[in-house]
């Protein structure tokens, strides 16, 4: 039997931050988090499985790189595979001990804050659960690899319950409402810089957990509540509450960064005249109409309705010029003139040109899906398809 099984699979972007772990090994986090998934047509990770008996060795290539599989999370998630399939009794016991070769790709930038390692964990855990007949929920296993992986095992709007056992058995995801409920939530994604991170977010929630009693203060007393009210107005479609606690969630996040001791900054002045530019417009504008929110970089997320795009790339474009022709990528966007009026009531001026590298124009979709198209990574003898693989 030489299966291949190939999955994509999205980056979610959290509007409640998961920030902190409570248990290093298993990745089980002091708070609930929430975020959307979004469209893998636009960014995605994909990933194609197989096993063989000919193998020697568990083989990993990575974005065309032949990459180490001695890498602790990646045998966690295949060794929680493995023991869940016997379990299930989903395949045979031969089967389980042969070795695995994984080819993965991504189609953005890795690890400059766009959830890399979200989408590639979910990707991978998927595609091994297809390949090893799992029927059981596998974000507890996505989450061993990275833990806001959990929530790209779920398409649409997903919460990551932290749960309270020890052995983190109830630190799972589930769906809050699918792609299908509010189709017209959009996303535009403004890349202001490309560069490794500085400071990981394993580093930086480790530091946060060791030295910030906001932290602390937040997991307990803040984020409860905030996680009710936005599934609520997820629930509801209640855009207005859902961009004051997506706004209000990445500041605190910030602050928490600025907390710790010694403290990391991700935020660059950029991100700071984008939140500035945001929250003019939303003023102006008189009623909630855009959201920002800041992982561990400083790219913005503007999570936005369809009706808006148009309106807010041509702000964007307007204030940020760009010398590229490809400046808006992914989703089709119109751009419309925009009012004087309000261009001279925003606060802040038109900057120099290429600030912003590009933008990303996306939205709300679903989980991991089979390719069955057979576009795999590896070839028929399990190897990369691709040369620069090798
Ligand atoms: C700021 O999931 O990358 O994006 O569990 O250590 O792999 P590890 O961290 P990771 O942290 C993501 C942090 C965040 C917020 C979020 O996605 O909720």
């Amino acid at each position: 039997m030489n299966k291949i099984v190939t999955v994509v699979a999205p980056v979610n972007i959290a509007v409640i931050k998961y920030w902190g772990k409570r248990d290093e090994e298993l990745i089980l986090p002091i708070n609930d988090s929430v975020s959307a998934t979004l469209d893998t047509s636009v960014m995605c990770a994909k990933t194609s499985v197989t096993a063989r008996p000919e193998f020697t060795e568990d083989e990993i290539w990575l974005n065309g790189k032949k990459e180490s599989f001695f890498n602790k999370r990646l045998q966690n998630c295949l060794r929680e595979i493995k023991l869940r399939a016997s379990d299930e009794k989903s395949v045979d016991e031969n089967f389980l001990s042969w070795k695995v070769h994984v080819c993965s790709e991504n189609n953005f930038p890795t690890a400059a804050g766009l959830a890399s390692s979200a989408a590639g964990y979910a990707c991978l855990v998927s595609a091994l659960a297809k390949l090893y007949k799992l029927k059981s929920d596998v974000s507890s296993i996505a989450r061993l690899g990275s833990g806001s992986a959990c929530r790209s095992v779920y398409g649409g709007f997903v919460r990551w319950h932290a749960g309270e056992k020890p052995d983190g058995s109830d630190s799972v995801a589930s769906q809050v409402a699918d792609s299908s409920h509010w189709p017209d939530m959009h996303a535009l994604i403004l890349v202001v810089g490309e560069a490794k991170k500085k400071t990981s977010s394993t580093k930086g929630m480790n530091i946060s957990w060791q030295t910030s009693e906001l932290l602390k203060y937040r997991a307990q007393h803040i984020v409860p509540q905030r996680t009710e009210e936005i599934c609520k107005a997820i629930k509801e479609k209640n855009f207005a509450k859902f961009a004051e606690i997506t706004m209000k969630d990445s500041n605190q996040f910030h602050a928490v960064c600025l907390d710790s001791y010694p403290p990391f900054v991700y935020l660059t002045s950029v991100s700071h005249m984008i939140i500035d530019l945001i929250h003019s417009y939303n003023d102006i504008c008189g009623e909630m109409k855009v959201a920002y929110t800041f992982d561990a970089g400083p790219n913005a997320c503007l999570y936005l309705l369809e009706k808006d795009v148009p309106a807010v790339v041509s702000v964007i474009k307007h204030i940020f010029p760009s010398s590229s022709h490809a400046f808006i990528k992914g989703l089709e966007s119109e751009t419309v003139t925009i009012d004087a009026a309000l261009i001279s009531k925003l606060a802040i001026e038109p900057q120099a040109k290429d600030l912003i590298k590009y933008v990303i124009h996306t939205k709300v979709g679903e989980g991991p899906t089979e390719v069955v198209d057979g576009s795999h990574l590896l070839n028929q003898d399990g190897l990369p398809n691709n040369l620069v693989c090798l």
